[in-house]
């Protein structure tokens, strides 16, 4: 069911009196709610194997959260127009040279100062269980060309399946890359560290990147090393590893490359994670050629959630579906052009359950 809670009582400012919170509800319990501030996930509340039931989203309880965010952890927003980073926010198009906002030391991060995450989208009840967001980027908005129409539509299933559908169609060539940023804890926002979560992710290599995080264009094999995450295991087991990958990310902070990406355009399972002590288990299917698993490294424990807990070090993970990060600059990477006339369509599914 979606019902819109009047006014989301938490806007207190007259400039975002089009900001609302809507909630979709499934017969299994599971309940996901959806702010139109940057299309932006708040709470996923889904059972544990006793049917207890746990927030397993980090955010903020009010939308002011998230517009100061400090650290900028983009908890729960949709990213773009290029989700993660492009080297020094440059990149050419037939010759011509753009240059984007920077906001990550030299580089661009996320769709730049104001990306789509710190912008009030349109929002349209589709039915029942089912909401979508617009928004038009405007040609040279953050530097990218084009005017860049979009929308996310939201679905929660009675499979518990929370599916994102991705559109977009632009008037000029421009790169596109939309993901979701939700931070996930299956234990409960909150409650402390997600390194006992088994992480599977379905990819032989990964784009090894250098200092900034900018991948280095080489595509390498995970095997032997603490990026085989091939057969599930604890993420913090080879966390720790000395390794030249885990220093730049200060941890897993990386693109990799699915086994069966967007060949066929169906949707591959593209990574599963499982948390012993309350048997929840998410599954993550995509059309998307990479996934970036972040585990929350930047998280300083300097933030409080939902519940007045605070986010620790490692505290909740993101499973991004995606391109790989600057592939507007890496000609061996698949391409994230969207030329007039064409649609950029991809859909995304995070599936929660218990075992
Ligand atoms: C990036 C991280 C970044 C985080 C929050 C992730 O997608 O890969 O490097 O710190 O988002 O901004």
């Amino acid at each position: 069911m979606v019902g819109i809670l009047a006014g989301c009582a938490s806007v207190k400012t007259a400039d975002f009196d089009d900001i609302q919170l809507y909630t979709l509800k499934n017969k299994a319990g599971t309940t996901v709610k959806i702010t139109n501030y940057g299309a932006t996930v708040t709470s996923i509340i889904t059972a544990d194997r006793d049917g207890k039931l746990a927030d397993i989203a980090l955010g903020y309880n009010d939308v002011s959260g998230y517009m100061n965010a400090v650290d900028k952890p983009y908890f729960g927003a949709v990213v773009g127009r290029y989700g993660n980073r492009i080297a020094k926010g440059k990149f050419s198009i037939d010759g011509e040279e753009y240059e984007l906002a920077t906001n990550n030391g030299a580089n661009h991060l996320h769709g730049g100062v104001i990306g789509f995450d710190k912008v009030v989208w349109d929002a349209a009840v589709v039915d029942e269980n089912a909401v979508k967001f617009s928004y038009l980027a405007k040609d040279g908005e953050e530097g990218y060309p084009g005017n860049l129409q979009i929308s996310v539509t939201y679905t929660l299933t009675e499979d518990n399946e929370l599916k994102l559908d991705y559109l977009a169609t632009t008037d000029k060539k421009t790169p596109v890359n939309l993901t979701n940023h939700t931070y996930f804890n299956l234990k409960g926002e909150g409650e402390g560290t997600i390194l006992d979560h088994e992480l599977m992710i379905n990819a032989k290599a990964t784009t090894p990147v250098d200092i900034g995080l900018i991948p280095t264009g080489k595509i390498v094999p995970v095997v032997g090393t603490p990026f085989d995450f091939t057969t599930a295991k604890a993420i913090g087991r080879d966390i720790g590893k000395k390794d030249q990958q885990l220093e730049y990310g200060l941890g897993y902070d990386h693109n990799w490359v699915l086994d069966k990406g967007d060949k066929d355009g169906k949707m591959t399972l593209a990574a599963t994670v499982y948390e012993p002590t309350t048997g929840r288990f998410m599954e993550v299917f995509t059309q998307e050629p990479g996934i970036q698993f972040y585990c929350g490294n930047f998280l300083a424990g300097n933030l409080k959630g939902k519940a007045g807990k605070t986010y620790v070090n490692r505290g909740g993970f993101c499973l991004e579906t995606q391109h790989y990060p600057d592939s507007p600059n890496q000609p061996d990477f698949p391409s994230t052009l969207l030329a007039p006339g064409e649609e950029y369509k991809t859909s995304t599914i995070y599936k929660f359950s218990s075992k």
